[in-house]
Order: C-alpha cells, then sequence, then structure tokens
C-alpha cells in the first residue's frame, strides 16, 4: 500500500479535498460508488499530485498504509451509514474512519461507539469554506480521540487555511465536539447572514437605495471592524447584475430562504443545553418565515403595505448607525453562539477551548473574519469569561453602536421592515443589563397556579402563597 490517506465520496467537497491533500505532497487513495466521478478526478486533476484510484472499495482499502485514514465525504445521514456499513468489513483494528461531512453530533456519538466496539476509531470532522475551501484551504474542527488526531493532525493541519502561519485545523475534542462545533459554526453563520440580510433591506427601504449604490456602502465596511468574508461576498453579490434581465440580480431571485438543517440543530440543541441563542433562533425562523408561500400571500391580501417610512435628513449618519447596529447585534450573535459551545463542552466533558476556535474560525470558513481575531484575544486574556460581551473590546463596540442600533430598530419597525434578528439581539442585550426583568411576576403566576413555588429578593429559601386560602406564605 502506497496511499498516505483515502478519500471516498467524490462529489464537489469530497474531490476538492482530495485535490488538496495532492497538493500538499501526500498520496491519496480516492474511491468513489460510481467509478465515474473517480475516473474523472483523475484526469482532469492527476497532475495536482500523487492520487491512488481505486474502483473497488476492497482495492481502496488495500491501498492505503495502516493504520489507515479513511475520509468519508457523503451526503449527512443515511449514506454515511450505509458507506460505513460497508468500509467496516474490510477494515483492521486501529483503522480511522473520518466522517467529514455535516453530520449531528448524536450521529457522530452513535457511530463512534459502534466502531470502538470493532477496535476502530472514529472521527467526526467538521469542513468549513464550501467548495472553494476544500481545494484551497478550509477550516477543519477535528472530534474523536488524541489516538486518531496523532494520524490525521499533521494532514489536515497542513491542508487547512493559514492565518499568521496558524493552521486553521485543530482537535477541538473528544468523539462528537468537532461536529457539534461545526454545527454551531453554522448557526452563527446563519445569523450573521440574517443581521447583513436586515441591514441591507433597511438601507435599501428607508434610504431607497439601489443595490450596486448599496454594494459600495459593504464594500466600505469591509475596511472596518466588520471585515470578513460574508460582507465581502454581501458586496459582490449586490454588485452583481443579472444577464438576462439586466435588473439586480438579487431581485430575480425568489425570496425563499432554504436550509439543509445545521441552524435548525443548532436552535434544538441551544434549547436542551438552556442556552438563550436568540440571534441564531430568529435567523433560522426568518428563514422558515421567508418560505411560508402561501401564508405571505394571505397576509399580503389582507393587510396593506406599511408606508409611514420616516424621513431621514442625515443620511450617511443613518448608514452608520445600520453599521452600528449590524456590528453590536453580530457581537450579541457570536457571544451567544460561544456560549452554546462552551456549555455544551461543559454537559459533555469535552473541554472544549473557545479560544482555540475563534483562533481555526480566523480563517477558511465561512465567518472568516477579523472579529475572530479579538474573540481570540479575549478568550486569551480571560480563559473562563462569562460573556464575550462584557469584555473590553466588546463592550465598548456595544456601548458605542447602542443608540444607533436603537434608531435603527425604530426606524425599521416604524416603516413595517421586519428586523427580527437586530431586535431581539437589543431586547437580549437589555434584558442582561436590565435591573429587574418581569420574570418575578411570572413566578408569581407560576406560583398561583401551580404552587411552582419562588425565591425572595429578601432571605434564602423557597416559598409558596396560599393564594387560595388566607394568603399567608409558607415555606415550600
Ligand atoms: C460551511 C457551510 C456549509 C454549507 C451549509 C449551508 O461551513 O462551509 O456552512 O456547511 O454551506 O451547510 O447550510 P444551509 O444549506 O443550511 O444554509
Amino acid at each position: 500500500p502506497t496511499a498516505e490517506i483515502g478519500l471516498t465520496g467524490l462529489a464537489v467537497m469530497g474531490s476538492n479535498l482530495a485535490r488538496n491533500i495532492a497538493r500538499h505532497g501526500h498520496t491519496i487513495a480516492v474511491h468513489n460508488r460510481s467509478t465515474e466521478k473517480m475516473t474523472r478526478l483523475l484526469e482532469e486533476h492527476g497532475d495536482d499530485g500523487d492520487f491512488v484510484g481505486s474502483e473497488s472499495l476492497e482495492d481502496f482499502v488495500a491501498s492505503i498504509r495502516q493504520p489507515r485514514a479513511i475520509i468519508i465525504m457523503v451526503k449527512a445521514g443515511e449514506a454515511t451509514d450505509a458507506v460505513i456499513d460497508d468500509l467496516v468489513p474490510l477494515l483492521d483494528e486501529g483503522d480511522i474512519v473520518v466522517d467529514g461531512g455535516n453530520a449531528h453530533f448524536a450521529d457522530t456519538l452513535r457511530r463512534q461507539e459502534a466502531l470502538e466496539k470493532k477496535g476502530l476509531h472514529f472521527v467526526g470532522m467538521g469542513v468549513s469554506g464550501g467548495e472553494e475551501g476544500a481545494l484551497h484551504g478550509p477550516s477543519i474542527m477535528v472530534g474523536g480521540s488524541e489516538h486518531a488526531y496523532a494520524t490525521l493532525g499533521p494532514v489536515v493541519e497542513d491542508i487547512a487555511a493559514q492565518v499568521d502561519g496558524t493552521s486553521c485545523a485543530t482537535h477541538v475534542g473528544p468523539d462528537g465536539a468537532g461536529h457539534f462545533v461545526k454545527m454551531v459554526h453554522n448557526g452563527i453563520e446563519y445569523a450573521d447572514m440574517q443581521l447583513i440580510a436586515e441591514a441591507y433591506d433597511v438601507l435599501r427601504n428607508v434610504l431607497g437605495k439601489e443595490p450596486a449604490e448599496l454594494a459600495e456602502v459593504f464594500r466600505e465596511w469591509n475596511e472596518g471592524d466588520l471585515d470578513s468574508f460574508l460582507i465581502e461576498m454581501t458586496a459582490d453579490v449586490l454588485a452583481h447584475t443579472d444577464a438576462a434581465t439586466g435588473r439586480p440580480f438579487v431581485d430575480v431571485v425568489v425570496d425563499a430562504a432554504e436550509q439543509k438543517g445545521t441552524g435548525r440543530w443548532t436552535v434544538q440543541s441551544a434549547l436542551d443545553l438552556g442556552v438563550p441563542v436568540t440571534g441564531i433562533a430568529e435567523a433560522t425562523f426568518a428563514r422558515s418565515v421567508s418560505g411560508h408561500v402561501e401564508q405571505r400571500e394571505a397576509a399580503r391580501a389582507v393587510f396593506s403595505q406599511t408606508s409611514d417610512t420616516p424621513g431621514v435628513d442625515d443620511e450617511a449618519g443613518f448608514v452608520e448607525d445600520v453599521r452600528a447596529a449590524l456590528y453590536a447585534a453580530k457581537v450579541v450573535a457570536y457571544a451567544q453562539g460561544f456560549d452554546q459551545i462552551v456549555e455544551g463542552s461543559n454537559q459533555h466533558g469535552w473541554d472544549v477551548s473557545p479560544g482555540d476556535l475563534a483562533t481555526i474560525w480566523r480563517g477558511g470558513c465561512i465567518i472568516r473574519a477579523k472579529f475572530l481575531d479579538r474573540i481570540r484575544e479575549a478568550y486569551e486574556a480571560e480563559p473562563d469569561l462569562t460573556t464575550l460581551m462584557t469584555q473590553e473590546y466588546f463592550s465598548r463596540a456595544l456601548k458605542e453602536g447602542e443608540a444607533g442600533w436603537r434608531r435603527v430598530v425604530v426606524a425599521a419597525t416604524q416603516a413595517g421592515i421586519p428586523v427580527p434578528a437586530f431586535a431581539s439581539s437589543l431586547s437580549y442585550f437589555d434584558a442582561l443589563r436590565r435591573d429587574r426583568l418581569p420574570a418575578a411576576l411570572i413566578q408569581a403566576l407560576r406560583d398561583n397556579f401551580g404552587a411552582h413555588t419562588y425565591a425572595r429578593t429578601d432571605r434564602e429559601g423557597s416559598f409558596h402563597t396560599l393564594w387560595a386560602g388566607d394568603r399567608s406564605e409558607v415555606d415550600a
């Protein structure tokens, strides 16, 4: 056997990852269920490096040096289980099966348990960066054992994006940790995109600007704190004209956002963990709302459009308000996402380092941004940070952005422009900083109708009021 590593599943992500590995001088065995994709890869890109192509899974496995590391790049779900079932009988003790798809971390835990019983290692590996990233350097979040990482690590660190000489790949933690953090990465990606979309919508409809003009605004923003892949791409998309109609491209795309599931999983997991990820949740629900075409049509027929768009005297000032709102809401969304990672890690005993994650997300992945460096620094200065929002750099951004953020939410609300992520992140910020919350009333109501008890502000203990009786208080 000559190959250092193997990869099966040669759709675009898989073949680009294989080419990236080959280009870095690692001999790679490649296989695909239908041979055609494998032969095409070798024909078109065989010059990228040393590939060992096999038609059968048996020959593929036999061509890899032991302990074998085999990356599976197929659609998450049943397809992954099918490939694992075919592979396992061909493997030897100590071999490492790596799932590079967007798997649910619970599936990863299940698969790891099953393979461990057979003396095999299973690694759930989150790969971000889309097709281009896979080819030129993705961000790679590796789960599984230290032992497996000893074999796999050198290759993935080599092929990942590099920022300031540091690889954007790391061993995040054991078993499902890699896929868990990839899931939250995608949740943050949803929130980030929703915030960008709201900023665009407000600017366009309050200021009456054309997409091409707004492309310039985003381009400028990309020069400052907001500097990120998604902002840069937004400028690119807004500047694009549809060839068939000559209209702004964004106007010919159907306004119903789809999802493959990772955002939804993030919210489901956050509910289980008890972590309020309001930004990610609103972003996920906003996609659902956009897809409810019949309800939207019915509502449009009954309710007229709001025409109470506020006049804006200081256009540059309003643009700056929207920028500040976007940045402040982004701080909230990322702080919430990192809260979820910390809580998930605590509950599963994964010992994930949030600072290490911020480090590998600086390059390669979809949410890559200058901002991640600030998060890295924050966790470096204070590894047990309670919330990113109170750390000096971010608290300053929130304080400086607060007034503009409120103005934008007010203007959007008045104009009838939905800004669920801007508004809910502002509410979250207000909830955290508020002296007293109306949760006290909720506790009182719960005690009244269900004797659910409450705590008092003035002394320790758990209490119940005899609401139906003489209203005296008893220790619960
Ligand atoms: C990445 C992306 C990638 C993919 C998402 C899109 O990190 O490279 O997140 O994983 O683009 O799955 O998700 P939706 O289809 O759910 O928007």
